[in-house]
């Protein structure tokens, strides 16, 4: 199997790495792909794939796909640009990537997509799974064209499939690079009421689904990344405590999250509770199934 990655050089991606054999990186900085990924420089592709092609003959031989570019939803206010660089990010380099793969000599038999959880929106108690509809929101406009980007694939029939990724928890990076500091201190408490689902998963657990995509020539279409036990947030602050060893007293009011960081604060407040089913159905099996024991890996020293 010879695989290509987007994205490679991000926070996933560079826990994937690791796992393959001789994989291609594509990224728009080759010398800080190669600090980041520690691959060999005739294993990067320099391309700026948000505004143009990757070359053909670099792709000559690829036969498998992993897409998990795009900029991150956490850094920054959502100004009009930024809005406008999450969505290119996204749409225009999976758009070019697909273009550069149906101009190849031959088309790769796999591509596992990155999309996300955001694509249900806000959903109260509703259990979600693969088949619901999209949500109506920014984030789940972007994920639907996200997946439909990749839809020349499709029709041509290679095996697309969609990680519908949660909230992804790992040591380093991820949402923990943001939250960790305050609980640590004591300082961590739920948002808002609390009530609002949220759908996470280990990081290893996350690498070892696309491994498990690559790999399982039945599975096509979405797939939820995500653990088979979401949370509540008050459950999540409950058990950030309790594996820190630290008081969860705190609260944080929307509005006041909505001044301090904008529109991205409804995100952090968007309940959805998203259920693996499709992961399930295809005998995938979890090393992190629940929130105590993927906490307890994660904050151990
Ligand atoms: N982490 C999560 O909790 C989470 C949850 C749901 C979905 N996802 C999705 O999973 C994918 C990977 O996530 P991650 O956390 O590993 O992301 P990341 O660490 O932010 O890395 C993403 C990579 O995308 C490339 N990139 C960033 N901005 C870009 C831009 N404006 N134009 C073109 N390329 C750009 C960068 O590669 P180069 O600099 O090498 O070009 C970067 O290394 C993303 O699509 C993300 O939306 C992540």
């Amino acid at each position: 199997m010879s695989v290509l990655i987007t994205g490679g050089t991000g926070w996933i991606g560079s826990h994937l790495i690791p796992h393959l054999s001789a994989p291609l990186v594509v990224s728009r900085n080759a010398e800080s792909a190669k600090r980041k990924t520690g691959l060999p420089v005739d294993q990067i592709i320099e391309c700026e794939i948000g505004s143009g092609l990757i070359p053909s003959q670099r792709l000559s031989g690829v036969t498998s796909v992993v897409n998990l570019v795009g900029e991150s939803i956490a850094e920054g206010r959502w100004t009009a640009d930024k809005k406008k660089s999450l969505r290119d990010s996204r749409i225009q380099t999976t758009e070019n990537l697909v273009n550069s793969l149906m101009q190849a000599d031959t088309l790769p038999d796999v591509c596992v997509s990155a999309s996300a959880t955001g694509y249900y929106g806000e959903r109260g108690d509703d259990v979600l799974v693969e088949s619901d509809p999209a949500g109506k929101d920014f984030l789940s406009q972007i994920c639907l064209d996200w997946e439909k980007a990749t839809q020349p694939l499709v029709d041509a029939g290679v095996r697309v499939c969609h990680l519908r990724i949660g909230i992804v928890l790992g040591k380093g990076g991820g949402a923990m690079k943001t939250m960790l500091p305050p609980f640590r201190l004591g300082a961590g408490g739920r948002l808002g009421s609390g009530k609002q689902w949220m759908s996470w998963i280990h990081l290893d657990d996350l690498v070892q689904m696309i491994l498990f995509l690559l790999n399982q020539s039945a599975c096509t279409g979405p797939f939820n990344g995500t653990s088979p036990n979401p949370v509540r947030n008050n459950q999540f602050t409950k058990a950030m405590g309790a594996a820190l060893g630290r008081p969860t007293f705190m609260f944080v009011p929307q509005t006041a999250l909505r001044i301090a960081i904008g529109e991205f604060a409804n995100f952090l407040f968007a309940s959805q509770r998203v259920l693996p089913s499709a992961f399930e159905n295809a005998g995938f099996t979890y090393q992190f199934p629940d929130i105590e024991s993927a906490l307890a890996d994660i904050v151990a020293p």
